[in-house]
């Protein structure tokens, strides 16, 4: 299959909503992917414990497909959604639905030049909020110091709304507490790449 290396957020096209909406199960907890790509974190945690719902939000249409055909082949509780994650949280979830978010190597916007298509800002960061069950955690992480300095500030900047794990200003220091690993994240690890975590608690909605 062709995957293309990157699609371009600021592009008018990603501003329509053109997913299909997944439909939950009442009582059953969610938990979603942001920037899913090919899904191996998620894949991996709905393995560890299938009574979930596990969610990727994509903006490559091509790996949509293919984690929607591996999640049928395999029957794993597992959707992605082809959406603009900043843009279309409220298409795909109720208010205070979520159990949890997690946001793996938010790359590959790194360059200060391209700012403006990265994926953890600050609309990305009130969507999630409003959308986060109270109590609900969040975990990020990146081998990008500049992306990692820039989440930290997206996430601290909003202290109202979530609580960092670490104490404030602070990088989770315990590693990744999930035991899964998604793809770029075994990759950075296998090549010794320094990998930059945070943790927040949603303690308030907008
Ligand atoms: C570097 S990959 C990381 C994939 C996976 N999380 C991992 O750690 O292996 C980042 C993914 O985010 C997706 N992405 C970037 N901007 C997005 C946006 N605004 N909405 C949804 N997905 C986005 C990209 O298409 C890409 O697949």
């Amino acid at each position: 299959m062709r995957i293309r290396q990157h699609a371009n957020p600021t592009r008018t096209y990603y501003e329509t909503f053109r997913g299909v909406r997944p439909r939950f199960e009442p009582g059953r907890p969610i938990e979603v992917e942001v920037g899913c790509a090919d899904a191996q974190f998620l894949f991996e945690r709905a393995a560890q414990d299938p009574s979930r719902h596990y969610v990727g939000l994509e903006i490559r249409d091509e790996l949509v497909d293919w984690v929607n055909k591996k999640a049928a082949a395999t029957g794993a509780p597992v959707v992605a959604v082809f959406c603009h994650a900043q843009k279309h949280l409220a298409e795909v979830f109720a208010p205070a639905s979520v159990a949890r978010v997690y946001v793996n190597f938010p790359d590959p916007w790194f360059k200060r030049r391209h700012a403006e298509r990265r994926m953890v800002d600050d609309e990305l960061v009130t969507g999630l909020a409003s959308r986060l069950a109270p109590g609900a955690d969040v975990f990020m992480q990146t081998d990008v110091w500049d992306l990692a300095l820039a989440g930290l500030e997206a996430f601290e900047g909003r202290d109202v709304w979530y609580a960092n794990q670490a104490g404030p200003w602070t990088f989770w220091r315990a590693g990744n507490p999930f035991g899964v690993r998604s793809w770029r994240e075994q990759n950075a690890e296998e090549t010794g790449l320094p990998i930059w975590r945070m943790r927040f608690t949603r303690t308030a909605a907008p």
